[in-house]
């Protein structure tokens, strides 16, 4: 059992390094499309809000988003589960997943052509916009047990390493900040549940060297449940 376990954290290791790896070249390509004039210069210290909402503007943003709000909200709350808050995700993760619609590597029937209808000049501008937003939150917190104890300890038997690990304590993203790991804490239940299934099943496949199926492939429909419902809450 105990080499069993050490192989388990070795692959984690492994795991962990690669996403890493993927997740630097992901984000310096990223970086290297958008406008430099935003940029922070060499010896400016780099703060959370300034990593939050990314290289574009959030000023300008703001019109050009307007194509968002009607399922988003206008300030990236949305109201209906179907559609998820942007209101304070990572600009760099909003930039991503647009790009990700944009090349197919994530689809949806409605979201897909949306994202084809932004131009690139816009796009750091319109994700930095939503960052800027006071974040997403939870109507009221899950007393949800099994949620929560997935959400705060590892299950390595089951290669499931827990949430907060990289989501960060209250799935709010980490401290000082990584724009990698969305925030999770205070989306909507049944858009974390629809996308935790897509993960296990596959049509989902953008996480970079595709951890996040790795994690939840072994867990069931019940402890998916769980977790929607514990995290929506925070
Ligand atoms: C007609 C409704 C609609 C409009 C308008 C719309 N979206 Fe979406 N958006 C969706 C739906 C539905 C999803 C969920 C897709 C899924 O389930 O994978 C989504 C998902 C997203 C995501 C992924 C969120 C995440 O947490 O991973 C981002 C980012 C996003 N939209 C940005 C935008 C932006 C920017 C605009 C405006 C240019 C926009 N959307 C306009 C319906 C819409
Ligand atoms: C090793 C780091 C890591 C761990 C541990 C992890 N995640 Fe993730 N998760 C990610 C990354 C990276 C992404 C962004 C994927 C992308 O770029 O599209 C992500 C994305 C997600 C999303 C999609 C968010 C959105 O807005 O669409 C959900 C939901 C999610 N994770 C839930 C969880 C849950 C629940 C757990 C625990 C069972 C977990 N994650 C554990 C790294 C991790």
């Amino acid at each position: 059992m105990f080499y069993f376990k050490r192989i388990i954290t070795a692959c984690l290791a492994l795991v962990a390094l690669l996403t890493h790896t993927t997740a630097v070249a992901e984000i310096s390509n990223l970086a290297s499309q958008q406008p430099s004039s935003q940029e922070t210069p060499p010896n400016q210290s780099v703060n959370e809000t300034k990593l939050r909402i990314g290289p574009g503007d959030p000023v300008a943003g703001k019109s050009k988003a307007e194509l968002c709000f009607g399922c988003h909200g206008e300030d990236g709350n949305s109201t209906s589960p179907e559609f998820p808050k942007l209101a304070g995700q990572y600009g760099i993760y909003i930039a991503k997943q647009i790009r990700n619609f944009q090349a197919t590597t994530r689809t949806h029937q409605v979201m897909s052509a949306m994202a084809a209808a932004v131009i690139d000049e816009d796009l750091a501008d319109i994700a930095a916009y939503f960052a800027s937003q006071p974040m997403m939150k939870g109507a009221s917190p899950s007393s949800n047990k099994i949620g929560k104890k997935l959400f705060e300890n590892d299950d390595l038997p089951r290669m499931m390493v827990r949430c907060n690990n990289c989501h960060g304590t209250t799935g709010k993203g980490q401290n000082p900040g990584n724009p990698v790991y969305p925030v999770i804490g205070g989306q909507h239940k049944d858009y974390l549940l629809g996308q935790l299934i897509n993960f296990r099943k596959g049509a989902r496949n953008n996480s970079p060297s595709g951890v996040m199926n790795t994690i939840v492939h072994r867990l069931s429909d019940a402890e998916l449940e769980a977790l929607a419902d514990y995290i929506s809450g925070l």
